[in-house]
């Protein structure tokens, strides 16, 4: 993912508790860096215990610490972005990781003053964007059952498949191409079914998983049995 991306202008306070954030306040979407750090940790400061506990499922006060080693490091395989304001404020935390070949989990934090301004949208849509260009198939977000409004969000992007009926709801967005597969999580390009590997609407996207990362290219497809 490039780290010139287009600047973000939030919108103007809507229904949210944003309340003293400037409307119309340009935000940069960068990759986050390892400079980030103190930044990041007094973003999550500033955090409700609320937004904390939705993006984590528990009351942390500080990022996990190897969710943020890896999310700083520049791995290929953990895209990490921040929304950052001119004076260097992050106000989100968004992360794109890969967890099988060519399927990621989606993370996103927006600051509760920030909140209902489109930048989590946003995020949400780099990395769409970027699971387009690189081949991935399908994301993977943990949500609260109580923010089912999340997979409405997420379905405008694909199809989602939800699993869990408990606290955590279990959500898979499929991205469009993607014919999805009867045997797992993943896609019809999972390697446990050959014949669907060769269909023709997968084979732009076989294989090719987090460029130069983790994940191998996929074998080639197997002809039809
Ligand atoms: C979830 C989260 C990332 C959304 O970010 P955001 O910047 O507030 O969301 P946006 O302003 O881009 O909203 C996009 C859409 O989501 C929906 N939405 C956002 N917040 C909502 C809320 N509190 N209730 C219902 N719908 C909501 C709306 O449809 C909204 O579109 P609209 O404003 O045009 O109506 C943010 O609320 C957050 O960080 N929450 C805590 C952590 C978390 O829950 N992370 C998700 C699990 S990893």
């Amino acid at each position: 993912m490039s780290a010139g991306l287009a600047p973000l202008t939030v919108a103007a306070a809507g229904t949210g508790p944003a309340s003293t954030a400037a409307a119309g306040a340009a935000l940069a979407v960068r990759r986050a860096a390892g400079d980030d750090r103190q930044a990041l940790a007094d973003m999550l400061a500033r955090c409700s215990r609320e937004t904390r506990y939705r993006r984590f499922h528990g009351y942390v006060n500080v990022f996990p610490r190897r969710y943020l080693a890896e999310a700083l490091s520049g791995s290929p395989v953990h895209v990490a972005l921040v929304a950052s304001a001119a004076d260097g404020r992050i106000v989100a935390l968004a992360s794109c990781r890969g967890v099988f070949e060519g399927v990621a989990e989606l993370g996103i934090l927006v600051e509760d003053e920030w909140q209902r301004r489109g930048i989590g949208r946003r995020l949400l849509e780099e990395f769409v964007g970027y699971a387009s260009r690189t081949g991935l198939r399908a994301l993977q977000a943990q949500v609260l059952a109580e923010q089912s409004w999340l997979v409405g969000l997420l379905r405008g992007y694909g199809t989602c498949e939800t699993r869990g009926t408990g606290a955590v709801l279990n959500v898979t967005l499929r991205l469009p191409g993607c014919l999805g597969c009867p045997c797992c999580p993943c896609c019809s390009c999972c390697p446990c079914c050959p014949a669907v590997v060769t269909n023709s609407r997968c084979a732009s996207g076989a294989g090719r998983g987090f460029p130069g990362g983790l994940f191998p290219a996929r074998r080639a497809a197997r002809p039809e049995r």
